[in-house]
């Protein structure tokens, strides 16, 4: 128990979580790491190996393009497998498997380790290179992970597009990163239909030449267009013998690019996220091990999609990094009824739950009674992620899934951070809707315009002031938008796009982002890209959308389109349009409501103000919005 009394509502950590934490005492951890921030980070990779040790931990001397583990040789995949096969661990389950229609798999590490090398084989007998760009498409399926780590262990970089994502945005990304090879499913299940990926993605490929050799994993068994001479059947190179139960690593440089994620940001197209295997995987396997507590015996479950940077830090890298077993479920969480998700949780004892405040807010809709048909017991820690909670949802996840006896870590951070930043240890007095503080070893600050530390319960712009290991490295091609967008309105601090305020006990509060990013079930869209989709239609000029306040999806997309000369609104208009934002970028982005108008205010130098647009909509006045917006 801290000695100082903390304001407002707090939970402290049960007693029975706290025994066997393994960060008792926080605050010194906190404390060590910030005195000597190196000596921290490399106490922790020396539980990995490396195949050279490195010269030094952490280079600054071309900031803010930093580097860790410099002189580093290693390989993430090493430490995610091979380290755990030559251990007890080799026959301890890895991935845990359950479809949405029952479909059941399960690997241990050393059957996860024999498909990857299996599959990295196939990949190197089709031409793929260290540092070539391997695009993957599927639904929640153990061949997305398998083809992940495939592609780590050769020393190529995955570009993982969301299952639910459609054409236009899997085109931009295909085409952006350069990729040669695409893999994908035939289809995937979500709430007992098919979605037909492989289709979306003959379409998109229409629009992206870059790619040569399609491989094709069967997961619904629909017919699927074949092309012949390009499109190749997943389960038939793994029966070839190229596919050969071995495969020699790629020792790899700390620094070598291990993926690219595609995210939104303020301006036009996605950014391409870089993040390598040195940093990344100190980074993931420090935090997980800490904040989720992992022991021997855990069955860890992070709900969220492998497409996006949460499945690859916390359902991929982190728990293998740390040789627990991970539960990955195919569907959806009320598929075929609500009581889906405490069902299996029952089902396979899973001690760990770490999901979003819009599947809570989701599932609580359907009432208390789902879940206590179910024994939760199993359950020591929850946790949340994506978007700030509202101490409604976080009070119902704690006393109806957690039983009041589980501390739930809402851990705030992003695609570019690689791994959580803010974010409590089930040793940290929680304070509902606050990710609590910093991670050990990481520096945070809210400043206000000025760039000053604004004062306790200040809004203003959350900053990140020490580098960490698994932070982004650059944008793929695009190294000055990288300094712009990340390190240019403060000297020497990194932005993240978010609003905060810290309490009087130095606990942080994220509000939400100041930019044009908007979060729509914690999923992260941009404006931008949802005005395009809509001008992409023939009969709209110019659009805007902006997100708007949303009970279950924590913000909805509103747009407001002009139409062409001569175009008239006629009936059915609407929902054309929404179904064309669905087919170019996916169901998240589809518009909740659009509403034609004949003109859109404006900057002077033409910019949409969609700050105005969202004051009109709230029936606010424009200057009482956030002053932190341009
Ligand atoms: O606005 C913050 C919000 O999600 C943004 C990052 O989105 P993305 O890169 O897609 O990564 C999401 C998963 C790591 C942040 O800028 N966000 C994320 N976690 C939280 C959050 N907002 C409040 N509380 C959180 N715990």
């Amino acid at each position: 128990m801290p000695d100082k009394k903390l304001s407002g509502e707090v939970f402290y950590p049960p007693e029975n979580v706290l025994r066997h934490a393994h960060v008792k005492n926080w605050e010194e951890l906190s404390a060590s790491a910030e005195q000597d921030l190196e000596g921290f980070w490399a106490k922790e990779a020396h539980e990995l190996h490396w195949f050279e040790h490195w010269d030094k931990v952490l280079d600054d001397s071309k900031k803010p393009f930093f580097q860790w583990f410099v002189g580093g040789k290693t390989n993430i995949v090493y430490n995610c497998l091979d380290r755990h096969i030559t251990t007890a661990r080799r026959n301890k389950l890895a991935l845990l498997w359950e479809g949405e229609n029952g479909d059941f798999r399960s690997f241990s590490y050393f059957a996860l380790g024999r498909e990857t090398c299996k599959f990295a084989n196939v990949l190197r007998a089709l031409g793929v290179q260290k540092g070539d760009r391997v695009t993957i498409y599927m639904g929640r399926v153990p061949e997305l992970v398998i083809a992940m780590l495939a592609c780590a262990r050769i020393g190529a970089m995955h570009s993982v597009v969301y299952g639910g994502f459609t054409v236009e945005a899997l085109a931009e990304r295909i085409e952006d990163s350069q990729s040669k090879v695409l893999i994908v499913s035939d289809g995937s299940y979500q709430r007992g239909k098919v979605v037909h990926l492989k289709a979306i993605a003959d379409e998109a490929l229409q629009r992206a030449a870059t790619v040569k050799s399609v491989l094709v994993v069967k997961r619904t068994g629909e017919d699927v267009y074949m092309e012949s001479g390009r499109d190749m059947w997943y389960h038939e190179l793994m029966a070839l013998p190229i596919a050969g139960n071995n495969c020699q690593i790629e020792i790899v440089d700390a620094e070598h690019p291990l993926f690219l994620l595609y995210t939104s940001g303020t301006t036009g197209k996605p950014k391409a996220i870089v993040h390598t295997h040195g940093g990344y995987m100190v980074g993931t396997y420090t935090t997980l091990k800490y904040v989720f507590d992992i022991h021997e015996e855990d069955r860890y479950w992070c709900a969220a999609d492998p497409g996006w940077i949460t499945g690859h830090s916390y359902i991929v890298y982190g728990p293998l990094l740390n040789g627990t077993t991970s539960f990955m479920y195919e569907g959806a969480p009320t598929y075929p009824y609500p009581n889906r998700w405490w069902q299996m949780i029952e089902k396979y004892g899973l001690n760990i739950l770490y999901t979003a405040p819009t599947a809570i807010r989701g599932l609580m809709r359907f009432g208390e009674a789902w879940p206590n048909r179910h024994d939760l017991s199993s359950l020591r820690l929850l946790g949340t992620v994506g978007e700030p909670i509202n101490p409604e949802a976080w009070k119902w996840y704690h006393r109806v899934i957690g039983k009041e006896k589980c501390p739930i870590m809402d851990t705030w951070w992003q695609t570019e951070t690689g791994m959580f930043m803010i974010t409590p240890t089930p040793a940290v007095p929680l304070k509902p809707g606050s990710g609590t503080k910093p991670f050990p070893g990481v520096k945070m600050d809210i400043y206000n315009e000025e760039g000053k530390s604004a004062r306790p319960n200040e809004e203003g712009f959350l900053v990140i002031n020490t580098p960490w290991p698994a932070m982004l490295r650059t944008l793929y091609n695009d190294a000055d938008r990288y300094v712009e967008q990340y390190w240019s309105k403060y000297p020497g601090a990194y932005l993240t796009g978010d609003s905060a305020r810290r309490d009087e006990d130095g606990y942080f509060w994220v509000i939400g982002r100041v930019d044009d990013v908007i979060k729509v079930s914690g999923y992260r869209l941009g404006s931008a890209e949802i005005e395009s989709a809509l001008v992409s239609h023939d009969a709209i000029a110019e659009a805007a959308a902006i997100g708007l306040p949303h009970e279950v999806k924590g913000n909805a997309i509103h747009a407001y389109v002009i139409l062409r000369a001569g175009i008239q609104k006629q009936d059915g208009l609407i929902d054309q349009l929404r179904s064309h934002v669905a087919h170019e970028l996916g169901p998240i982005a589809k518009p909740e409501h659009i509403e034609v108008v004949d003109s859109l205010p404006k900057t002077r130098s033409g910019k949409i103000m969609r700050r105005v647009l969202k004051a009109r909509a709230l029936g606010q006045n424009p200057k009482d919005l956030t002053t932190l917006e341009e």
